[in-house]
């Protein structure tokens, strides 16, 4: 898997790039790199946002610098480059990222994330160079970097080779393995504190039962807290 983040500040990205499953994916041969828009934009000084057309607050990403970044990286006209590659804007209102996005996105050879600033994109960008647009919220945020992070963690978390111990994956909240109900609880040492008594099942050896009672719980979640 490929992953390419345009965004106005690579330098944001430091510390998820540094988190072991993303260094694990990286060593295991998948790639995450970045754009800054602003190292190809046409315009002068840097500029690459302006303000919008019937006015309005704040300023929006100018669809000539997008452009020439994503021409820039692939070599190609963006309009294009869609066809070849899942071009994910990350915006508010885009589809709800969940389990099965994520799965989906996952199994794609590349990725490109497009994160927006201060009002978002000229809509010419979204109609003409984007694939999906992907929400990580219904909520707005000061601008698609830290939704670009989340879209990369799940994702990235997903490869082979990206977590500890592949197990993680298959069995955890939303899986397909738990019928997509959270998780069932875990416990760890000490068995009793304050007089709170790990549940007896998970410390009897008994594999099979220790199966039932984390399906039985994972279940009993899943009525207690239904999705919306
Ligand atoms: N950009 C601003 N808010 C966002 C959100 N909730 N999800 C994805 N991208 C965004």
């Amino acid at each position: 898997m490929e992953i390419d983040v345009f965004t106005l500040f690579p330098e944001a990205f430091g510390w998820f790039t540094a988190q072991r499953h993303v260094t694990n994916a990286q060593a295991a041969g998948h790639r995450v790199g970045f754009v800054n828009y602003r190292d190809h934009t046409p315009l002068r000084a840097g500029q690459v946002d302006d303000t919008p057309f019937g006015g309005g607050a704040g300023m929006v990403l100018r669809v000539d610098v997008v452009e020439a970044a994503l021409q820039a990286r692939y070599g190609a006209d963006p309009v294009r480059v869609r066809g070849d590659r899942r071009v994910v804007a990350l915006t508010p209102a885009g589809r709800l990222l969940d389990d099965s996005l994520a799965d989906e996105l996952a199994a794609e050879p590349a990725l490109t994330l497009l994160c927006g600033r201060y009002e978002g994109f000229d809509q010419r960008i979204l109609e003409h160079f984007v694939s999906d647009e992907v929400s990580i919220g219904r909520y707005v945020l000061a601008g698609g970097e830290l939704a670009a992070m989340v879209v990369c963690d799940v994702v990235l978390r997903k490869l082979p080779g990206a977590l500890g111990d592949e197990r993680s994956a298959l069995e955890e909240s939303f899986s397909v393995a738990l019928e997509g109900a959270p998780e069932y609880p875990h416990y760890t040492r000490p068995a009793e504190y304050r007089g709170w008594r790990v549940p007896d099942v998970l410390l009897s050896g008994h594999h099979a039962q220790i199966h039932q009672w984390r399906l039985a719980q994972s279940r009993a979640r899943a009525d207690e807290r239904p999705l919306p």
